[in-house]
C-alpha cells in the first residue's frame, strides 16, 4: 500500500503536527487524520501571545508546499485575480473562480486552516445572497471560513452569516475592492478621523461575530491599538508587528512578482531571476541538444 504522508507532506512536519492541540477532523480519509488548525486555534494562539503566519494560495502545489512549511493559514484571496488571472484590480474574479481555486488549495493541505475570499458582489446585495454565496465556499469548495471586505456597510452581512454558522473573516483599512471608490491604495488611517472609524468598525466586526480580522496597510499603531482592544485576532498586511498574525500574498514575500514591491513586503527570495535563470538554462540546453541525455532518454 502507497504511504500517504509521502504524497502530502513529510513524515517529520506530519509528526511536528500531530503535536499540536487543535481539532481533529472526523470520518475523513486516513491521510486528512492531521489535527487542523482551527478558528479556536487562532483564538489560544491570541491568548497565549503567540504569533502565528499567513500565506496567500492559489493552487495545490504551491499550498501543500506552504502547509508542510508549516503555515497556519492560506488564504484563498481574490488577488488570484491580479496574481494568476493578470488584472489590474481584485473586481473581476467571480465566486466560482474562487470555488475552483480553493478545491484546488483543499487538495494540497493537511493542517493549515483554508479561508476563501467572498469576491466583489457575492455579498454586498443582501444578507440572503452573501449566506447562499458563503455556503457555496464551505460547501462546494470546502473552505472553513470566509472573508469580506468593509466595516459598518457589511455589519448585518456579518451578522447573518455568522450566525448561521459559517466563520466570518474581516478586513479593514485598504479595502482593495473599493480602489474605485477611493481612488488609490495610499495608507489608511493616517488621520484621526479614519483611524476612529476603523477602531469602530473594528469593534463593531467583533460584536457581529467575526473570528479574526485582517488589517491592512494602516499605521502600526493603530493596528497595536485594533489588536489590543480586540478579543478576537488580528491578522495584517502592512500594519506593523503589533497584530496578532501576519498575512502576505505568496508571489510578493517570494519575489516572483517584481512590479509590486510596497515597503510592507519583505522579499525572504528573488525567485523571479532564479527561475529566468532556469528557463534560460533549459532553453539553451534544449537548443544546443545537451538535453534530454542519454541517462534522460529510454
Ligand atoms: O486577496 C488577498 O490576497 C487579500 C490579502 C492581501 C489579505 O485579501
Amino acid at each position: 500500500m502507497s504511504d500517504p504522508t509521502k504524497q502530502f507532506g513529510t513524515k517529520a512536519s506530519l509528526q511536528q503536527q500531530k503535536t499540536e492541540s487543535d481539532t481533529p477532523i472526523y470520518g475523513a480519509p486516513a491521510v486528512r487524520r492531521t489535527k487542523r488548525v482551527t478558528r479556536q486555534t487562532l483564538l489560544e494562539r491570541k491568548k497565549r501571545g503567540e504569533r502565528f503566519s499567513c500565506l496567500t494560495a492559489y493552487d495545490a502545489t504551491m499550498a501543500q508546499i506552504f502547509d508542510e512549511a508549516g503555515i497556519d493559514l492560506l488564504l484563498v484571496g481574490d488577488s488570484v485575480a491580479n496574481v494568476v488571472q493578470g488584472h489590474e484590480t481584485t473586481i473581476p474574479v467571480t465566486l466560482d473562480e474562487i470555488i475552483y481555486h480553493t478545491k484546488a488549495v483543499l487538495r494540497g493541505v493537511l493542517r493549515s486552516m483554508v479561508v476563501a475570499d467572498m469576491p466583489f458582489m457575492s455579498y454586498q446585495i443582501s444578507p440572503e445572497e452573501a449566506f447562499r454565496n458563503a455556503g457555496r465556499l464551505m460547501k462546494e469548495a470546502g473552505a472553513s471560513a470566509v472573508k469580506l471586505e468593509g466595516g459598518h456597510r457589511v455589519l448585518e452581512i456579518v451578522a447573518h452569516i455568522s450566525e448561521a454558522g459559517i466563520p466570518v473573516m474581516g478586513h479593514l483599512g485598504l479595502t482593495p475592492q473599493s480602489i474605485h471608490q477611493f481612488g488609490s491604495y495610499r495608507t489608511r488611517g493616517t488621520e484621526k478621523k479614519e483611524a476612529d472609524q476603523i477602531l469602530r468598525d473594528a469593534k463593531d466586526l467583533e460584536r457581529a461575530g467575526c473570528f479574526a480580522i485582517v488589517l491592512e496597510k494602516i499605521p502600526s499603531e493603530l493596528a497595536r491599538q485594533i489588536t489590543e482592544a480586540l478579543t478576537i485576532p488580528t491578522i495584517g498586511i502592512g500594519a506593523g508587528v503589533h497584530c496578532d498574525g501576519q498575512i502576505l500574498v505568496y508571489t510578493d514575500m517570494l519575489g516572483i512578482t517584481n512590479d509590486f514591491q510596497p515597503r510592507f513586503v519583505r522579499r525572504y527570495d528573488v525567485m523571479r531571476e532564479r527561475m529566468l535563470e532556469a528557463v534560460g538554462q533549459y532553453i539553451n540546453d534544449v537548443r544546443t541538444s545537451t538535453f534530454p541525455s542519454d541517462e534522460e532518454s529510454y
